[in-house]
């Protein structure tokens, strides 16, 4: 939550690199919006004073904020993207956060756990507080830091000693960003339990919540671990930890193309990354196996000893990465036969789980960064379990701090609600469970060649789909005035019908609910009235026939009390035409890798109705694309 953006350039070297402070910074808020847009703000440091403007909405309330009353010409500049914690989304608690009488401005992501201890303190020094942040207290608290215990002493990297001495005092999790009148080169940054990860450029350095903060201008990045201080100015990196003692990132090669977090012509970034499925499956499958159908998942670097003794497999995610769990359960214990539970992280560590040293935990996270899955995958490593991560950021935390990880190759997901890190997620997953009954012999060599061979043809199935996608935008945009859709699925089909509601819930801000369909008449039946739409995600007939009977009963069921059915079912399933509205067909595909298929016309649906009623679909309301609070 909260993008965070810094950057220092050489005032000497500025005809090189042509870069002003402003366009740096707001370029990376551009990109970093994703991450929070209740409010926006920059400071920058020119000719001796801060210089800042904030504004509460989306970033271009602070554009035209700027063109109004522009900032000087700078190389020293700081801006944020915020999602509200402490205090709403206002001017007066936009960031960034002025102390030490106007000369350090900050920035925050996280929570401060004891601000109101520390401004009770800071109030009785007589500190005045214009907001009602936990973001001010900490700058107050630097800015008192700097001023009254270290006397100003900026000869000495005065700012970057009053960041390590305020970080000892500050609980909770935070990225803070600072840059102070008295040191015009340097920007300060500290980081625990948030992201931050730094830009090397050429005689310029930035700092960003990811990449994207910076990915314009070099692919350089270095991660920095937790407790850490870096200090960048243009020339220099220097980290340290909260004492002072130095410390060492870890230098990549940032991937993906820039051109890959545009819209590449779509209206939204959420329909071109709906486009971008058959890409994201097909990047994620590629180069994990060889000819004879052999995984070779080289990264996961734990022992395949380990993996034979694994008893119990544990999937910790929230949002659609845990409906991705729920999907790969299905699979991984049809493969392999290891028990296989989903949990909410932010549940589990809380109910004093079962875990241990044969316990194999799988996150899944796109963002890499969900404070819930890191605590969650925090507690499971303290109790010995093994720890693998699914994620879709490059070197962010939880792969960082699992003991392996498989990426999902989905590139940059930016629209909020996410669609391609999902089906990612989950040909990840698959290979994950494929890779086990391969180690533990659960499956002969030549079934997993199929099951990869059926995955192969999935980019090109979705392929087909999106090329249909019509009648299921026509759909969407009919139902605009819907007050509630409900969705109904069993087997693999039940997380894609909680996929389908939340989507719905997410982008269209009206009532929707996944249904087990077996569920149906323990109550929830008793939703339908005349005219409720009611989606249902039909199983193949081929193979498990009885579900699929079963499910057509269900159809039969909400329909006579009158639902509006609409219907997702495989091609040449004729049988379910007759007790459905509209039919939308998936092509042929084994029922365990259906979901792949079967959630695109959801995804198609919701983006087409939220986008009937005028909505937002990249940046819903109230939510953020990384969820860095707990
Ligand atoms: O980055 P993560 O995958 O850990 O995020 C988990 C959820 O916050 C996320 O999937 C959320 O539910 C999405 N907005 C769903 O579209």
């Amino acid at each position: 939550m909260c993008g965070i953006v810094g950057y220092v350039g050489h005032s000497a070297g500025r005809v090189n690199t042509g870069h002003n402070a402003l366009d740096v910074v707001l370029e990376g808020l551009r990109r970093l919006e994703y991450r929070g847009y209740d409010s926006a703000g920059i400071a920058v440091v020119a000719d001796g004073t801060i210089s800042s403007r904030k504004k509460s909405g989306k970033l271009n309330n602070l554009i035209a904020e700027l063109e109004a009353s522009p900032l000087p010409e700078s190389v020293t500049g700081i801006g944020h993207t915020r999602w509200a914690t402490h205090g709403g989304p206002t001017d007066q608690n936009a960031h960034p956060h002025l102390a030490d009488d106007g000369k350090l401005a900050l920035i925050h992501n996280g929570i401060i756990e004891n601000f109101a201890e520390l401004k009770l303190d800071l109030l009785g020094k007589g500190v005045e507080f214009r907001s009602e942040t936990d973001t001010e207290v900490a700058a107050a608290l630097l800015g008192d830091i700097y001023r009254n215990q270290l006397h100003g002493d900026h000869s000495t990297g005065g700012l970057t000693k009053a960041m390590q001495l305020a970080c000892q005092r500050l609980e909770g999790a935070f990225t803070l960003l600072a840059v102070h009148a008295d040191q015009p080169d340097v920007v300060v940054a500290a980081r625990r339990n948030s992201p931050l990860v730094v830009g090397l450029g050429e005689g310029e350095n930035f700092l960003g919540s990811d990449v994207s903060g910076f990915i314009d201008y070099t692919r350089r990045a270095v991660e920095l671990g937790q407790d850490q201080i870096v200090t960048i100015t243009a020339d220099s990196v220097e980290i340290t930890d909260f004492y002072g003692a130095p410390a060492e990132g870890k230098e990549y090669k940032v991937d993906w193309d820039p051109a890959s977090a545009e819209k590449g012509g779509f209206p939204s970034f959420m329909e071109k990354e709906i486009h971008d499925q058959p890409d994201a499956v097909l990047q994620t499958l590629l180069g994990r196996s060889d000819i004879h159908g052999r995984l070779t998942l080289d990264e996961l670097r734990i022992d395949p000893e380990l993996l034979k003794s694994v008893d119990k497999i544990i999937v910790l995610a929230c949002g659609t990465s845990a409906y991705a769990g729920q999907v790969a359960k299905y699979a991984i214990e049809r493969w392999c036969r290891i028990p296989t539970e989903v949990e909410l992280s932010h549940e589990f560590r809380y109910r004093d789980p079962i875990v241990d040293e044969n316990t194999l935990i799988v996150s899944i996270s796109q963002s890499g960064e969900t404070m819930d899955t890191l605590m969650a995958v925090r507690y499971a490593k303290e109790q010995g379990a093994k720890t693998v991560s699914i994620c879709n950021t490059n070197g962010s935390t939880i792969p960082r701090e699992s003991d392996a990880v498989l990426y999902t190759h989905a590139g940059p997901e930016i629209a909020v609600a996410s669609t391609k890190a999902f089906l990612a997620q989950i040909t990840a997953a698959y290979l994950l469970g494929l890779y086990l009954a391969q180690l533990r012999g659960n499956k002969f060599q030549g079934e997993i060649k199929d099951i990869l061979a059926d995955l192969g043809k999935i980019p090109a199935k979705i392929q087909q789909i999106l090329d249909n996608e019509g009648q299921i935008k026509e759909l969407g945009a009919a139902m605009a005035d819907a007050k509630s859709v409900l969705f109904l699925g069993r087997h693999v089909g039940f997380p894609v019908a909680m996929e389908g509601a939340l989507k719905l819930k997410e982008l269209a801000y009206i009532h929707a609910e996944g249904f087990a369909a077996g569920e149906l008449k323990h109550g929830p039946i008793a939703l339908i009235e005349e005219g409720q739409p009611v989606f249902v995600v039909v199983p193949s007939p081929r193979g498990r026939d009885s579900l699929h009977a079963k499910v057509v009963s269900n159809i039969q069921e909400v329909r006579a009390r009158g639902a509006k059915t609409i219907v997702i079912a495989e091609e040449g399933d004729e049988a379910v035409q007759a007790y459905a509205e509209h039919v939308f067909y998936i092509p042929e595909t084994p029922t365990l890798l259906a979901p792949l298929l079967s959630t695109v016309p959801l995804q198609i649906f919701a983006l087409a109705l939220a986008s009937a009623k005028g909505y937002d679909v990249d940046q819903p309301r109230n939510l953020a694309k990384s969820v860095t609070v707990e």
